[in-house]
């Protein structure tokens, strides 16, 4: 493989294939698709026609690209030394045995290769990782300076990725906003820059960083690919096709508006990491092989105790929180079958409501007279885990925290500080202001029985930067690698403590966040016909073992028709169920029905957690179902239906499984029949709508 100047990298089902352009300047891609049977493939060559007016390197898809050594197309790297022009070109240093240096761990596979700039000062590194259990590569970049005088990186993106789509391809993406996050997007580009990012120095609710491509010509074969940035922080991604080479580039990093990256003499800087995936089975696919990576990064467990169903009490109490209230509710949360009670928002001194309090996380002497102990230890007896909401990054103007450093919170020299739900931003990019969190967490967390944390953030982030610090323009680079930090800090330290993120709902949801937290929280929205149509966008690139969803008594903000409450209970059990409904208003009877459905939920969960998911239409279908296919050939299906007010005379409403093995007979539980894969797949299963007139939960078992 040296000799042919080429590397092939394998996934469970693909294969990655790239060389060194002759020159030594870069790597280009030749192969990105379905496994190759052979090591050598035909290395990538200009189009066989004649293209004028532009330089080699810029058509080239080149794995990662300078300006300097690209000379007009974008790049991804634009280093700035100062001098009045800005670029850097690079020659390849051969390491290693192949002139890659290979890291093996187990079953992962990792490749480095090195460079070094014009001037001998800069080295970069290119890094790219796969792994047998997952289609997913996985690539960032560092970049080191060895010359004297600072270097200033305008842009240092992760990663450029060149899928061989011909043609006008069609770009799926997810956009939002509170409380209407992943909201599925498509667009369709025959020649054009897509952009989208996020500024407010966390992921954001109005783009997530992942895009995934595919031919615009839907009987074009070929497959799609998925691109995500593993970043928490503010960030770009974007899409670019051009028309005449037929080049398509997705290329994504750190973002370069606000952000730029200094690197004084011996400094390094790493990118975060940037993963790309193909799948021939389309956008859908792409989807599957999203969870499947997710599930083999840290939220690697699937064990429910790391994902329990939790009651929160947000919905029911909100800053109206006391000992007696919240025991109150844990008793009925343990009678309904909760395994974790979470105490959220106003549990702490000063917070009566959203005015106050933020910083001063000591639990409100009149509400917890003896502190959290007390009810931890009530919840415990009551068979459940006890959890708190905490928001490490957010400062109240008034409170201790801020009287006592008020040089913590950003805040942009000359310019006043701005508040946004009444409060500031920790600078957590400080280094004295993350260890304040550290100590703040550990005390906290050894304060009482804590089994689960949810941490909170709901402000963007504005004014970053602080004064005299020659990196203060990576502030959002800072700010999110200490969050990161703290967060491996509960994972060590706090290995039984079940961590849950969430930013104003679904502001900071991530491929990292997912590697470092049990579970996530994608909106603040509810409403279970708006709650569905968030989680069909959320499912489309995160996985249903990590996706929170409470059961509430929200009428919903977009679609407020009425409907059962087994129907609420199966949206929340698409993912991690759990039950935010003010449970002191419910009669026994639904208590009851509520334990009942909770019953039901733990008897598929292992299927929702670890199962293939397919989803059928869209929730603003008449009929929408979302499929989980389980390891042992079964499946269950959610099927959610609009008539309300179901007639014997409407044609009955059938799903068909796609996961089923044709060649096997199934029972279908819910509607006590036994059918063959191959006419479920085919025909159709009437729903029988046992669960109620708007909803069922169909289990597909083999029959043996
Ligand atoms: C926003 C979160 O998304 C909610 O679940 C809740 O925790 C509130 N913050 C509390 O302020």
């Amino acid at each position: 493989m040296a000799k042919q100047r080429q590397w092939a990298l394998t996934t469970k089902r693909s294969s990655y294939v790239i060389s060194m352009l002759d020159g030594d300047q870069g790597l280009v891609l030749d192969h990105w698709g379905a496994s190759l049977p052979y090591d050598v493939v035909t290395r990538w060559d200009e189009p066989d026609r004649s293209v004028q007016y532009r330089f080699f390197e810029d058509a080239a898809p080149m794995e990662y690209a300078s300006m300097g050594a690209r000379q007009t197309a974008f790049s991804e790297l634009v280093v700035d030394r100062g001098s009045g022009s800005v670029g850097a070109s690079w020659t390849w240093v051969p390491a290693g045995t192949d002139g890659a240096t290979l890291i093996e761990a187990e079953d992962v596979t990792t490749l480095r290769f090195d460079f070094t700039d014009e001037t001998a000062t800069l080295e970069m590194r290119q890094y790219l990782e796969v792994s047998t259990h997952h289609d997913v590569i996985r690539r960032w970049v560092s970049v080191s300076n060895h010359g004297a005088e600072p270097v200033t990186l305008d842009r240092v993106f992760s990663a450029g990725w060149s899928p061989p789509i011909h043609g006008t391809v069609r770009v799926h993406y997810l956009a939002g906003a509170w409380s209407q996050e992943f909201q599925p997007q498509d667009l369709v580009l025959s020649s054009g820059t897509f952009m989208m990012g996020s500024r407010a120095g966390v992921t954001g609710l109005s783009f997530s960083p992942t895009v995934c491509v595919e031919p615009a010509d839907s009987a074009a074969a070929g497959g799609a690919y998925g691109v995500s940035l593993e970043w928490s922080g503010s960030w770009r991604l974007q899409v670019e096709k051009d028309l005449v080479d037929d080049r398509l580039r997705v290329s994504c990093g750190i973002d370069d508006d606000a952000t730029r990256i200094t690197l004084l003499t011996g400094e390094t800087f790493t990118s975060p990491t940037s993963s790309g995936v193909w799948s021939e089975d389309g956008s859908d696919g792409v989807s599957r092989s999203w969870h499947e990576y997710q599930r083999c990064r840290r939220a690697a467990s699937l064990d429910p105790r790391r994902h329990p169903i939790v009651y929160n009490s947000w919905f029911a109490t909100g800053f109206g929180v006391d000992l007696e209230g919240q025991l109150a509710l844990a008793r009925r949360a343990a009678r309904v079958g909760a395994e974790a009670f979470v105490v959220d928002d106003g549990w702490f001194s000063g917070r009566n409501d959203d005015t106050g309090g933020l910083g001063d996380w000591e639990p409100d002497p009149t509400a917890f007279p003896a502190g959290l102990a007390p009810l931890a230890c009530a919840v415990r007896d009551l068979g459940m885990c006890f959890g708190v909401w905490v928001e490490p990054e957010a400062v109240s103007p008034d409170s201790r925290l801020f009287r006592d450093h008020p040089d913590w919170i950003y805040q942009a020299a000359h310019r006043p500080p701005r508040t946004l739900r009444h409060q500031y931003v920790l600078d957590l990019g400080r280094a004295e202001a993350a260890e304040w969190v550290d100590h703040m967490l550990h005390r906290l967390l050894t304060s009482a029985d804590i089994g689960y944390l949810k941490w909170d953030m709901n402000r963007p982030i504005s004014d970053g930067g602080r004064p005299g610090d020659l990196h203060g323009r990576e502030w959002s680079v800072q700010h999110t690698r200490n969050y990161y930090r703290i967060l491996r800090m509960l994972r060590a330290d706090f290995p039984d403590v079940i961590v849950e993120g969430c930013a104003a709902g679904g502001g900071r949801i991530d491929n990292a966040v997912l590697s470092l937290v049990d579970n996530v929280w994608p909106s603040d929205e509810t409403g279970p016909r708006d709650r569905l149509a968030i989680q069909h966008g959320f499912l489309s690139a995160y996985p249903p073992h990590a996706m929170s969803s409470w059961v509430t008594d929200e009428p919903g903000m977009r679609q407020r028709c009425a409907v059962s409450v087994e129907f609420r209970f199966a949206v929340a059990m698409c993912g991690v169920l759990g039950i935010g409904a003010d449970l002191s208003g419910w009669a026994d009877a639904q208590l009851a029905r509520a334990r009942h459905l909770v019953d039901l939920y733990r008897s598929i969960r292992p299927t929702v957690f670890g199962g293939a998911v397919f989803r059928h239409g869209t929730p603003g279908d008449t009929t929408y179902a979302v499929e989980f296919a389980d390891t042992g050939d079964g499946c269950c299906i959610f099927v959610f239906d609009r008539d309300s007010d179901r007639v014997t005379d409407r044609p009955r409403v059938r799903v068909r499984p796609r996961s089923l093995r044709a060649d096997l007979r199934y029972r279908v539980h819910g509607g006590d029949i036994v059918v063959s894969g191959a006419e479920a797949g085919s025909v159709g299963v009437p729903v029988p709508f046992a669960l109620a007139r708007d909803v069922d939960v169909m289990i597909f078992d083999p029959v043996t």
